[in-house]
């Protein structure tokens, strides 16, 4: 995870990076003071909030806001507005306009008298010099506005070919743009964009996909995941919940954790979720600890009955994860291990021979890429739980179904014959 750091009384370079970043968190120092703190905690603000919507009446006063803080070239942006700062330029020049053209005359009507006392030239040359500072202050404001535009031109295109901006044709006739809500989706392909960038350990969208088929076919009441990060996996599992289905998601980094909480609420925003009986992003609870610890103090035996388990942590601590979740598990839950294709032969050694050998599981390899490597082959451990119990009677149960299994594979291959 990146950090970003600002110094210095306007910090402009600090928000431009802060504005690109996926994360928009702003932490000020004590040594913010005054009424510039004030307004960069402003602008700070106004580049953690989510992008307009068309329907936000605080759409072009944010805009402008935007517009300020994107192309904070010269800290004179910071002390003036746009408006004001024209007005300004605009205003001074033509009053220095003037007085040069009155000091002219005056100098032309009685120039003996001006010369003698000197009063006549100075006042001349200081009112030209000021005509040519502020005239040259506004042309520059004005090409500076253009180039303004045409960021924003090329911003929109972009937006376009990421998917977050939608064209249309309004009544008139005329090709418009705007952006597309946020919601689940945008937030998913906005952490895709992040992952295949920075190469982050999020599950991705090949693995994603594998995931979410099993969360679709278990239906699960309950999923627990251990290692949220930014949230992706637990959003893709919950965007294919059944009806009441919650994911219960253990995250040990307070920092993850806290940037998971705001994507979250992020992927409960839009029309999308407000037709929905649950929010996609309210079916995530997300909890902060060491999941080792953290997760037999929050599940409740009897009450909490795990059907499908997510283990996305460290890799070397998988099997303490699930000794820790085995009291909760369902017999029949699904146990989900990521990266059991690139760890196998490292951290996740005792946790395969465990699924692998034990009477308790039912276990299978599903191979797959690495995720952002289409080079790396990775896999996801899906093991069944069989339940409690003498393990004699468990490994019985697991051959008849084994068997069973197979012999519904040998139908259906005939039946495909
Ligand atoms: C590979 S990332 C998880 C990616 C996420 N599942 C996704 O696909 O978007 C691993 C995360 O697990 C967290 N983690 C590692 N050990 C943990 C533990 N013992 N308890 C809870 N979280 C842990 C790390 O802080 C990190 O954020």
């Amino acid at each position: 995870m990146r950090c970003l750091k600002g110094r210095g009384h306007n910090g402009s370079a600090f928000l431009d990076k802060v504005r690109r970043e996926p994360l928009r968190f702003c932490f000020f120092t004590s040594k913010s003071r005054g009424s510039s703190a004030k307004r960069l905690q402003k602008l700070a603000l106004v580049a953690r909030l989510p992008p307009d919507n068309r329907n936000d009446p605080d759409g072009p006063k944010r805009r402008a806001m935007e517009d300020e803080l994107r192309d904070p070239k010269y800290f004179l942006e910071y002390l003036l507005p746009r408006p004001l700062r024209v007005g300004f330029f605009g205003a001074s020049a033509a009053s220095c306009l003037i007085a040069t053209a009155l000091t002219a005359v005056r100098l032309l009507q009685s120039p003996a008298l001006e010369l003698a006392d000197g009063t006549g030239p100075r006042d001349l040359i200081v009112n030209i010099i000021g005509l040519i500072t502020f005239a040259s202050l506004f042309v520059y404001d004005q090409r500076q506005a253009q180039t303004r535009i045409e960021e924003r031109r090329k911003v929109r295109e972009a937006q376009i070919m990421v998917g977050d901006r939608e064209v249309f044709v309004n009544e008139k006739g005329e090709k418009m743009s705007r952006l597309k809500e946020v919601n689940d989706d945008w937030i998913i392909r906005r952490l895709e964009r992040w992952g295949q960038r920075d190469g982050m350990p999020f599950v991705g969208p090949a693995k994603g996909a594998i995931l979410q088929q099993l969360v679709a076919d278990k239906g699960p009441q309950l999923v627990v995941e251990v290692g949220t990060m930014a949230g992706y996996s637990a959003l893709l599992m919950a965007q294919v919940l059944p009806s009441g289905g919650r994911v219960v998601s253990f995250e040990k980094d307070l920092t993850w954790f806290l940037v998971a909480k705001r994507f979250m609420w992020q992927a409960s925003q839009g029309e999308k979720n407000a037709g929905l009986e649950t929010r996609v992003g309210d079916r995530v609870k997300l909890e902060w600890g060491d999941a080792r610890e953290a997760l037999p103090r929050v599940l409740r035996p009897g009450r909490d009955r795990i059907e499908l388990l997510f283990l996305d942590g460290t890799p070397k601590e998988y099997l303490d994860y699930l000794k820790a979740a085995e009291p909760f598990l369902e017999p029949g839950a699904l146990v989900v291990a990521d990266n059991a294709g690139v760890f196998a032969a490292g951290g996740l050694r005792p946790y395969l021979e465990y699924v692998r050998s034990s009477p308790h599981y039912r276990s299978e390899l599903v191979s797959c890429k690495l995720e952002w490597r289409e080079d790396v082959v990775d896999g996801i451990e899906v093991s069944t739980y069989m339940g409690p119990g003498p393990a004699s009677v468990i490994a019985m149960i697991s051959e008849e179904a084994a068997a069973v299994e197979a012999e519904e594979r040998g139908v259906l291959g005939t039946a495909a014959e």
